[in-house]
């Protein structure tokens, strides 16, 4: 469900037309919908029923500001990995009570930050990190509130790149060894353990590896407290996946049922980490066709967004569906193209054999799903800027990031006097 849909024969998000806002700020850029933000939110949490829970959105899936306040003001937390996304949670208005840190790699610095504006929950992955976040803990005269991520080795059975519960993947402790880890920490002069976190993966369009991974913490939450550890919450991570090209993904409502019928009995407060399902279908990413080329074997539509825009169909092979901005006419016939990047790459390709109506230069066409881990991994790769973003809420729209042009790009770049002007 989105709010992305034809009025008047044009592509509108919520009720403003796509080609008002390309008119105005130029082509590509990423648009979201507030609609679509808020309803997934909602629907979110009214799966959780009277659960006591709170959910952290993950700053990784779309950090923009303006959509974190959005967020935020609905009640929601942030989970964030870096310190640059612990700035951007705060800077949204998400109070640091509310945030959790995770990441397999905090540094010191990170860790300070997050003490002194006092951070909700810091979820440890190693050994090494839990001795320096006790060694910085002290030194500030804080207690530092951590929750182990244990690693308990489940298949999410998705994209090998983004699976990170099994026992090779470099994330959290291993189940097997929680009982010595957590009796460590308990021995840490400024440790104060508040619960065990998990997050075996994400895009799961299965939820019974969720279903195993929440057994075994359920076990270990018992083994924990049998050994005198107070666990007042289980952090269930994120990882719902959502439909990319037509799949079926589950419902929140039955992750819902789930979490409920797993851990909704253990008195502890569940905390959650969803990004995808929250802000995925809540973003376009809208292109332009610079040319239609036809090749020996196959047509191709050379749009002027590329991998470096949105590199998830060339990292993960993604498949993102699309829309034309303009309604395609009942007797428009399709044909079947692969739309293309300008980047020198055959990765390039946003997709192969996709049945669009007959493009030209100049037409406008939107990548859908694109709201989650897309604006967020684009890059300056072929000395291209970062394209804009976009939020609308019924019939306004603001620009909530300004391309980041090549000029501006170029400012921070200096030659040293050393290398001499020939
Ligand atoms: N919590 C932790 C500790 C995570 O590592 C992740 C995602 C999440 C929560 C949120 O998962 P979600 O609900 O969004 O599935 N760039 C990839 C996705 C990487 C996800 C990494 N971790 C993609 O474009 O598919």
């Amino acid at each position: 469900m989105d709010h992305f849909s034809y009025q008047g024969g044009r592509l509108c998000a919520e009720d403003v037309p796509i080609d008002e806002i390309a008119e105005s700020v130029g082509t590509p850029f990423y648009c979201y919908a507030s609609a679509t933000l808020e309803r997934h939110y909602r629907v979110f949490v009214e799966s959780l029923g009277d659960l006591d829970a709170t959910v952290c959105f993950a700053v990784k899936a779309n950090g923009n500001i303006a959509v974190l306040r959005t967020l935020g003001n609905l009640g929601a937390g942030a989970d964030v990995v870096s310190g640059g996304e612990f700035k951007r949670a705060r800077a949204a208005g998400i109070p640091a009570s509310r945030i959790v840190f995770s990441g397999v790699g905090k540094t010191d610095v990170e860790i300070a930050d997050a003490l002194k504006a006092g951070v909700w929950q810091i979820n440890v992955e190693s050994e090494p990190e839990l001795e320096t976040i006790s060694r910085i803990a002290d030194s500030l005269g804080v207690t530092a509130p951590v929750a182990i991520r244990i690693n308990p080795d489940v298949d999410a059975r998705t994209h090998e790149k983004i699976t990170t519960g099994k026992s090779e993947n470099k994330f959290g402790i291993e189940w097997t060894r929680a009982h010595e880890v957590y009796t460590r920490a308990a021995g840490l002069p400024a440790v104060g353990i508040v619960g065990v976190a998990v997050h075996i993966g994400s895009q799961l369009l299965d939820l019974s590896p969720f279903k195993d991974a929440y057994i075994r913490m359920r076990d270990l939450v018992a083994m924990l407290r049998a050994d005198g550890h107070q666990i007042t919450r289980l952090d269930l991570g994120g990882g719902l996946g959502i439909a990319y090209d037509g799949k079926a993904a589950p419902a929140p409502d039955s992750y819902g049922a789930l979490i409920r019928s797993v851990v909704g009995d253990l008195d502890c407060q569940v905390v959650l980490e969803p990004g995808r399902v929250i802000a995925g279908n809540a973003g376009i990413l809208v292109t332009r066709v610079i040319y239609v080329k036809e090749g020996a074997t196959r047509t191709f539509a050379v749009v002027d967004a590329a991998m470096n825009d949105l590199l998830r169909p060339a990292l993960y092979s993604a498949r993102h569906s699309f829309l034309t901005v303009a309604e395609p006419g009942r007797d428009d016939h399709l044909r079947e193209m692969d739309v293309v990047g300008p980047i020198c790459e055959t990765a390039d390709t946003f997709a192969r054999d996709v049945a669009l109506p007959n493009l030209r230069p100049g037409d406008m066409i939107a990548v859908r799903t694109a709201g989650a881990y897309c604006a967020v991994m684009a890059s300056t790769y072929n000395g291209r800027p970062l394209v804009p973003e976009i939020l609308v809420k019924g019939d306004r729209f603001a620009v909530v990031r300004e391309r980041i042009s090549v000029d501006d790009l170029l400012a921070r770049e200096s030659v040293p006097d050393w290398v001499v002007q020939p």
